[in-house]
């Protein structure tokens, strides 16, 4: 049986439709923010999957990724490491160019963030194209050597 709190953390997901551009429908996780017992269960139900298995780091994608990566590494006793939209970090970094359902981006990581052997988590609010997803993995994939746990989290899909 599905986990009853996926229900309530479905039905917290406002879907805009035309947004921000005529034909996508937008997943609007912020109604589910101000649900402080939900946002919980998102979290938690993350929590509960990834804890106990090695996990060196949480990895978050600007700019949803960044409202529930910190809480899930913090519950797992992981970094956190922010993959960011182009010119936002100090520091030397590593740049991943990737095509989205509405135009390009690109994602940068600081160099060295993820250490040798680091098996790391992806976390966003939703995989549409899965094209950011796939750029966040070749991006810490070039850091390091280190062995990718493919994983994403994904608590609202089109
Ligand atoms: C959204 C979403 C994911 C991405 C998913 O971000 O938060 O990061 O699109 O789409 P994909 O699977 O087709 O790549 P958005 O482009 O809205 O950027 P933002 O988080 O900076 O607002």
């Amino acid at each position: 049986a599905a986990d009853p709190r996926l229900q309530g953390i479905s039905d917290a997901i406002r879907v805009v439709p035309h947004f921000p551009k005529p034909g996508i429908m937008f997943n609007d996780i912020t109604a589910l923010l101000l649900r402080p017992g939900v946002f919980k269960d998102a979290v938690d139900m993350f929590v509960e999957r990834y804890r106990g298995m090695g996990i060196a780091a949480v990895a978050g994608i600007e700019a949803r990724g960044f409202i529930f990566g910190p809480a899930i590494a913090l519950a797992i006793g992981a970094k956190f490491i922010p993959l960011r939209k182009p010119g936002k970090l100090p520091g030397e970094v590593i740049s991943e160019t990737y095509t989205l359902e509405y135009g390009t981006d690109c994602l940068e990581m600081h160099v060295g963030a993820v250490e040798p052997g680091d098996r790391v988590v992806v976390v966003d609010d939703l995989v549409a194209t899965g094209g950011t997803l796939s750029a966040a993995i070749k991006l810490l994939e070039k850091d390091t050597s280190s062995i990718m746990q493919c994983s994403h989290l994904s608590i609202s899909t089109a």
